[in-house]
């Protein structure tokens, strides 16, 4: 399937799926909060800094809530294909004065000025492989010097007794959220039909080649991980 084609599936998948996302969601992602936590702990800012911050797929606008109480000053500009999410996040975020949205790919976006910071969380694992370097080259140049990359994502071990280890312990959690083995079965699925995960390691690998420093893992948990760079 190629990438376009791809792209509108996801894109029609979220626009049905946002009514269910969150309460959704929290079910599907161990430790959601506290990787996003542990991603906004990781910021390296003043809490009353005016930061102009992106955020790539926003969603429902979830990690956009937590930054903005953290920061209050930070001005966030969301980015998500899905009309319906942006929508419900807009709702979420009350029309916060400080919260623009753009409505479409975050391969397209069209970067003005430069940034504190880059956010995206469970997003990237929608970008192929092939067009990660691009996509890394174009937001770093809109980083300030000093800005940071930071991210919360799904990844595949390259050892597969790890991997196997990381899809047990994925559906261990959602069964233990109370989601029937059908769902989890769906679920699965469907992360393995769309989802394009890699190689944790690769994907820090394209940090360094992008010319990210101080490139490090902030908390992992099986398959999930946050991390970061700077600029
Ligand atoms: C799994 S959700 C995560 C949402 C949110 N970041 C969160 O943590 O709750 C993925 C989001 O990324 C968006 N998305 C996926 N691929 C995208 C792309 N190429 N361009 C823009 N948005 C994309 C989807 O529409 C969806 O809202």
């Amino acid at each position: 399937m190629d990438s376009r084609r791809r792209f509108k599936e996801i894109k029609e998948h979220f626009e049905k799926e946002t009514a269910v996302f969150d309460k959704l969601f929290f079910k599907v992602m161990p430790r959601y909060e506290e990787m996003m936590q542990a991603l906004i702990n990781a910021m390296p800012f003043n809490k009353k800094d005016s930061l102009r911050i992106i955020e790539l797929g926003c969603g429902t606008g979830n990690l956009t809530r937590e930054i903005i109480s953290s920061y209050t000053n930070a001005r966030i500009t969301c980015i998500d294909m899905a009309d319906n999410m942006l929508k419900m996040a807009k709702a979420k975020l009350k029309n916060n004065r400080n919260v623009a949205f753009w409505l479409g790919d975050i391969r397209d976006f069209n970067y003005k000025g430069k940034y504190d910071a880059v956010v995206a969380s469970m997003v990237l694992h929608h970008v192929e492989g092939k067009d990660k370097p691009e996509f890394y080259r174009k937001f770093y140049k809109s980083l300030s010097r000093g800005g940071v990359f930071l991210c919360l994502d799904i990844f595949l071990s390259p050892n597969k007794h790890l991997q196997d280890l990381y899809m047990d312990k994925w559906r261990a959690f959602m069964k233990s959220s109370g989601l029937p083995t059908k769902k989890i079965n769906d679920m699965i699925t469907r992360h393995q039909k769309e989802d394009r995960p890699v190689v944790f390691e690769d994907e820090l690998a394209i940090m360094r080649k992008t010319g990210f420093k101080y490139v490090d893992v902030i908390l992992k948990h099986y398959n999930f991980a946050v991390y970061s760079g700077v600029k």
